[in-house]
């Protein structure tokens, strides 16, 4: 049930970038709410405001009007330090073109983040190792970013979004920059990352694909967004 215990909720959400001209409302007055771990594909057309929604719900950024409750914790009155903070422990981001760090090596791109999270090395080491395994991308650890495939890249930049072990993962096109094949084995990834039974997934997508592998789509047009008839 969409209405037991939100893991993320918004609340007449509103976002107006401020322009040279004239003002831009991007979202106007967005309600929603995300339970525990559910897989919802956001589709909407380029410039609706997927990016801006996800960057909101991963408190990238502020809301001008309305409200998000994390866990009923409203991080739209969080200062910046708070917000970072939060971002660190709670989200785990995806996006289009993988952003993985390339002077870090495989191995190291996903202990970086466990290291943020105050984790001790021993312990990070092992959760990479394990990571890694899963993924059946051991024998790449040691490998920088460049050396890898698009899919590879975006496998491990998946395993790095979740090896914190957030509640919220939010994945900004994940498949936009792959060919069909290896779309197919991110999102099986996506979908089923071990350990992803609490995990929420938000992804923003133009693909079929990922829309079909959704437990829910909703659409975002002129601001609002709509749940899709099932
Ligand atoms: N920082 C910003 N300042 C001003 N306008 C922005 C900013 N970010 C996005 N926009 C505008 O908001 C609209 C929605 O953008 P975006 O959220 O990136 O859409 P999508 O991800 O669906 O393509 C676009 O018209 C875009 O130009
Ligand atoms: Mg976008």
């Amino acid at each position: 049930m969409a209405d037991a215990d939100p893991i993320i909720a918004l609340s007449d959400v509103h976002k107006i970038y401020p322009d040279a001209q004239r003002e831009r409302t991007v979202l106007r007055g967005i309600n929603a709410r995300f339970r525990s771990g559910e897989f919802v594909a956001i589709l909407g057309r380029s410039g609706s405001g997927k990016s801006t929604l996800l960057n909101l719900l991963g408190g990238i950024d502020l809301p001008s009007r309305g409200d998000i409750l994390f866990r009923g914790m409203n991080i739209s009155t969080l200062d910046e330090r708070r917000r970072t903070l939060f971002r660190r422990e709670h989200i785990g981001f995806v996006f289009q073109f993988f952003n993985l760090i390339p002077t870090l090596t495989v191995f190291e791109n996903l202990a970086f983040t466990l290291d943020l999270n105050g984790i001790d090395r021993a312990r990070a080491q092992q959760r990479v190792a394990e990571l890694l395994s899963q993924l059946g991308l051991s024998d790449r650890a040691d490998a920088f970013p460049d050396r890898l495939s698009g899919g590879e890249q975006q496998r491990i930049a998946v395993a790095r979004a979740v090896a914190h072990k957030p509640s919220l993962v939010l994945a900004d096109e994940p498949t936009g920059n792959l060919d069909r094949d290896t779309e197919h084995q991110v999102l099986a990834l996506l979908r089923a990352m071990p350990g992803r039974d609490y995990t929420t997934v938000i992804a923003a997508t133009h693909s079929p694909e990922v829309a079909s592998c959704a437990d829910r789509i909703l659409h975002l047009q002129d601001g609002a967004l709509a749940e899709a008839a099932s």
